[in-house]
């Protein structure tokens, strides 16, 4: 696959620092993680970070992957910026079992990322 992101990355945040992401949408997914009684949530095209931020303010465990090392490397230093330890991994959300052991409340993929994603 080819990562669409590699340079893009380093633009990314022009669509909103990862602080900007603290509204309707966070209220909306503690509502609904709460209903489902969701502690542990894992990000699997966490981009440059911002919903990570957002869970992790909202009081979730909250790991990331991304197919993307480039976003990664953004998210890790939005977080670390933010005084957050999030753990990161690269890996294709379509591999996810075999790239971790642990399981989690919740899976989120968010902002076009299925559609956005890399060409095969
Ligand atoms: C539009 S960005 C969205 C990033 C973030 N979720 C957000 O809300 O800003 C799409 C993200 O999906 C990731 N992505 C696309 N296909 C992927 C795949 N097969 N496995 C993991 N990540 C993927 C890209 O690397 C990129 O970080």
């Amino acid at each position: 696959m080819t990562d669409l992101y590699q340079q893009f990355a380093y633009d990314y945040d022009e669509f909103g620092s990862i602080e900007s992401y603290l509204g309707d949408e966070a209220a909306f997914f503690d509502q609904l993680f709460k209903e489902h009684d969701v502690e542990t949530v894992l990000d699997c095209a966490c981009g440059t970070g911002q919903h990570l931020f957002m869970l992790a303010q909202l009081g979730y465990q909250v790991q990331g992957s991304d197919f993307s090392q480039s976003m990664l490397e953004v998210a890790a230093k939005n977080l670390q910026e933010q005084g957050l330890s999030v753990p990161l991994r690269q890996c294709d959300f379509r591999r996810l079992e075999e790239q971790f052991e642990e399981t989690f409340d919740a899976i989120v993929c968010l902002t076009n990322s299925l559609i956005k994603g890399m060409r095969s």
